[in-house]
């Protein structure tokens, strides 16, 4: 046997056992010619003694022991002397006297220490295996495999089946650019990656499926955030004969099932609703983070016969004026006016007014255009309060309530609203933060696009309109309409979308059109979808949620990078492998390619 225990299994009522333990030395500390060697595994630590007056030799050889070298320790489990017992770990009571020690391999200097948290995350990704010993690391793997593994389970116990759909597969528009994969076969036709399995998942509807779910592997090629990997997985469910409550209690049951799992923690279900027009009215975004207040509140009322001209103006024009009250903020620095400035710019404000409440005094250039009852209304409407700081969005819709939505996100940040920045994972629940999931619903069907000067399909093209607002889509009045769509929020993070899809050809026909879509490209494109729709297509929807944003906020991490075993750098590199790379002439000759630099010769 290679080992008896793993480095997190013994115990006090172990001392006295011959064991072997095999593992990587975390660290070594030689105490006047005593040997200690934390040894590590998976699941944890045991301390190894080698004591010159017990077993010189033994002791003379783990001298040469370094960090990460790798070995096989047979001893007796023995108690610690007391006081030396340490309570942070698990196995601090006892440690190992060694009998026997083989080295099963060396390791050379390391790139950077495992046991502090590394600053370059070039060298950490460049090394990701080395990265991924760090128990932080190997924690959210473990996490990542017990959300997956409920994930199945509960589904499986609801009826639904996990069916593969391909890679090698054809475009469907998600709004990223695809990924393409050049046929040998074919010589110049491309299969692409999918940007997700919506097409393939309504045509099984088609076949007759009903309820289909897949771990789901995605490739979308954007501009990448913290949140966002060029390949990543989803959670991808479809169903057939449901409405959008079945769509939710499903996604809630499951999303219970996966908490349970991972945190042995009990969440509040049904999940709260808000329509997006709510959303955004209240947050200034669509997806809301309720841990803290700072809503945005409307100011139509209190300025509609203001005297003073900006506000008067703006609601004149039909825009609105809203602010955010920020508390205890009035003491606001210089360079956080320019930064909240900046931000407020950047989405479209031309500027930024705000006020200070301090020593009893109202702060601010615009004050003395406000008359006392509009003082007392925003007063009593805002709630200020002395040390409160409150920021003005005057401005079309949409921009005022974007640029306070971002403004009371940063404010936040600053003001450390949502608690601590990386909460330390609580794998059976104490301390865990608190979750607040949120359905936001009724998103519009479309969204204008200034530069290509036509109308998207906000969440897909597969999307359909909510039944009562039929008449707005045959009147043409696309900016109206809103979707049979939804997305279910976690903490302000956006961790899944989906829709009931329309499943009439005639529709899915107009749709395209709405969207531009010529009708031979419908035919080219989208052909396989509308014939399948024409020969029984049932009624059906349903969601996908980013398996890797959910693991991030369960593991208490800020990047999707942290819970992914090899993930891309912020430039779609693999840092490891160093893929992309440039490939042999032959490859491209077989798949008759020639690159654009390489066309002269
Ligand atoms: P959508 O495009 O909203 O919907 O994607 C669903 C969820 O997938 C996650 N996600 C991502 N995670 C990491 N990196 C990315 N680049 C990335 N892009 C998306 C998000 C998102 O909420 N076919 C539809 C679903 C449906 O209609 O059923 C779809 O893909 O958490
Ligand atoms: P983005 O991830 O930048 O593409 O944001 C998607 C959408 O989120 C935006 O277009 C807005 O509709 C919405 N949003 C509005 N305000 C905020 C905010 N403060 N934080 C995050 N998202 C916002």
């Amino acid at each position: 046997m290679f080992r008896t225990h793993d480095c997190n299994a013994l115990r006090k009522s172990d001392i006295g056992q011959q064991v072997t333990l095999a593992g990587w030395v975390n660290v070594t500390r030689d105490h006047g010619g005593v040997i200690f060697i934390d040894l590590r595994d998976r699941e944890g630590l045991t301390q190894v003694v080698f004591r010159p007056e017990e077993n010189a030799e033994l002791a003379r050889e783990a001298h040469t022991l370094r960090s990460e070298d790798v070995i096989q320790v047979s001893g007796r489990v023995a108690a610690r002397l007391p006081g030396t017992e340490n309570p942070n770990l698990a196995s601090g009571d006892i440690e190992i006297i060694p009998s026997k020690l083989r080295i099963l391999n060396r390791a050379d200097t390391l790139p950077f220490p495992i046991d502090t948290e590394p600053q370059n995350e070039d060298l950490r990704m460049t090394h990701r295996y080395l990265d991924l010993r760090r128990p932080r690391l190997s924690r959210n793997l473990q996490v990542r495999h017990r959300v997956a593994k409920a994930t199945r389970d509960y589904l499986d116990s609801q009826g639904f089946v996990e069916v593969e759909t391909p890679i090698l597969s054809k475009s469907t528009p998600e709004g990223a650019r695809d990924f393409l994969v050049p046929s040998r076969i074919m010589p110049g036709k491309f299969y692409a990656l999918p940007q997700a399995p919506q097409q393939y998942k309504q045509l099984l509807m088609v076949a007759g499926v009903e309820k289909y779910f897949q771990i789901a592997r995605c490739f979308r090629d954007e501009d990448l955030r913290a949140d966002r990997q060029p390949e990543f997985t989803q959670i991808d469910i479809e169903a057939s004969f449901v409405t959008p409550d079945d769509i939710f209690a499903v996604t809630e049951g499951m999303l219970a099932a996966i908490f349970k799992a991972a945190f042995n923690v009990d969440i509040k279900t049904p999940f709260d609703r808000l329509t997006y027009r709510e959303a955004v009215s209240r947050y200034g975004s669509d997806k809301p983070d309720r841990r803290f207040g700072m809503e945005l509140v409307d100011l139509g009322e209190i300025f509609r016969e203001s005297s003073f001209k900006v506000f008067r103006g703006v609601l004149d024009a039909g825009s609105v004026v809203k602010a955010i009250n920020a508390k205890g903020f009035a003491g606001i620095t210089i360079g956080q006016v320019d930064e909240l400035t900046e931000i407020a710019k950047l989405h479209g404000a031309k500027g930024l007014a705000f006020i200070k409440i301090e020593n009893g005094e109202w702060k601010s250039p615009i004050v003395k255009f406000f008359s006392d009852a509009e003082k007392a209304a925003l007063k009593s409407k805002l709630q200020i309060e002395e040390g409160d700081c409150v920021f003005f969005g005057a401005d079309k819709w949409e921009i005022a309530c974007e640029v306070l939505g971002r403004l009371r996100l940063r404010i936040a940040e600053i003001q450390e609203l949502h608690g601590r920045a990386r909460p330390e994972p609580a794998p059976r629940g104490e301390g865990a933060p608190d979750w607040d999931f949120l359905w936001v619903t009724d998103f519009p069907l479309f969204e204008w696009s200034p530069e290509e000067n036509k109308w998207n399909a906000m969440h897909h093209p597969f999307t359909r309109p909510k039944a009562e607002d039929m008449p707005l889509f045959d009147a043409k009045k696309f900016p109206d309409v809103r979707a049979e769509a939804y997305d279910v929020v976690l903490n302000g993070v956006e961790i899944g979308g989906g829709s009931m899809r329309i499943h009439e050809p005639q529709l899915q026909e107009k749709m395209f059109e709405v969207l531009g879509i010529t009708a031979e490209d419908r035919q080219s494109q989208f052909g396989h979808l509308l014939h399948a729709l024409r020969l029984g297509a049932p009624p059906h929807g349903g969601i996908a949620l980013g398996l890797d944003r959910l693991v991030m906020l369960i593991c208490g991490e800020q990047s999707i990078r942290d819970v992914m075993a090899f993930p891309k750098n912020n430039r779609g590199i693999d840092l490891m492998t160093q893929s992309p790379s440039e490939v042999d002439p032959r490859q491209l000759r077989d798949l008759s390619l020639k690159l654009a630099k390489d066309k002269k010769t």
